[in-house]
């Protein structure tokens, strides 16, 4: 299990040992830090352990943006599909939505504001054969942010999907090539592969006090395969 550790004031002093002390009893560390930007630098240089700025002290620096975006894909047609390829795949694009969410929610309700952004894809909304438990992950992920919504919407928080298509990652580079020329990319109207950029500007958008009004909806962008 892999455990993770957020270490206020993380990149000097006994924050500094802290975290060192944490990431070699295996603890996959974030450390925060306040205002020296040189010492962060030295220090995750030195430590490779990553450093975020912000104020403990500033209540609105608190406000959170969560995004959702962590996946893996354990691909196989149903009949070859193992029950690890099944639980892997539901444990990382399904549950670990839940396992990063939860913790968060709490203090969200309290500021009365939250953005909660989940990454879903194409093929929660369409199917994809070789992709039961993909596919099954995916389509849970926007059925755990429809309800979330519903619960989030008085306390300022918004709950919204992205479902991506194919974008130029490494995950659909990792496709058989003659897949993805022949049966994937004809599929798609623009004619193309996706770019990584243009999903982060659909969540620079959600996150920003401008999309206060959408939650529990589903952003479609996959260059016109599938309209969902
Ligand atoms: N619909 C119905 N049947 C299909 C099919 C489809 N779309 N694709 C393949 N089949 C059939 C084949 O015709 C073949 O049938 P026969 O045995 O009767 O000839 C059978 O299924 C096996 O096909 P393969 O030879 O392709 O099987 P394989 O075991 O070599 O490979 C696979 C299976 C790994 C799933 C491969 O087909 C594949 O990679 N498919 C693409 C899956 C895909 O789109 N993954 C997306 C990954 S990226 C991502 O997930 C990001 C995102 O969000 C979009």
């Amino acid at each position: 299990m892999t455990k993770v550790a957020l270490v206020t004031g993380g990149s000097r002093g006994i924050g500094a040992a802290i975290s060192i002390g944490l990431k070699n009893a295996g603890y996959t560390v974030a450390a925060n830090y306040a205002g020296n930007d040189e010492a962060a630098g030295k220090f995750s240089a030195q430590t490779g352990i990553k450093a975020y700025k912000w104020s403990v002290a500033d209540y609105d620096a608190c406000a959170a943006v969560l995004v959702n975006n962590a996946g893996i894909t354990r691909d196989a047609m149903f009949h070859k599909l193992t029950r690890e390829q099944w639980k892997e795949v539901i444990d990382t694009n399904l549950s670990g939505v839940f396992n990063m969410t939860h913790p968060l929610w709490g203090g969200m309700r309290d500021r009365k504001f939250g953005r909660v952004i989940t990454i879903s894809s194409i093929n929660g909304q369409k199917g994809q054969a070789g992709q039961v438990n993909y596919s099954a992950a995916k389509a849970g992920d926007i059925g755990f942010s429809k309800a979330l919504a519903q619960e989030g919407a008085r306390a300022g928080i918004t709950v919204n999907v992205i479902c991506p298509g194919y974008i130029a990652t490494e995950m659909v580079k990792a496709i058989d090539e003659k897949v993805l020329n022949e049966r994937i990319i004809p599929q798609i109207p623009v004619g193309r592969l996706g770019e990584p950029e243009e999903i982060a500007r659909c969540v620079v958008f959600l996150a920003s006090e401008d999309a206060g009004f959408i939650t529990g909806s589903t952003i479609t962008a996959n260059g016109g395969q599938y309209f969902a």
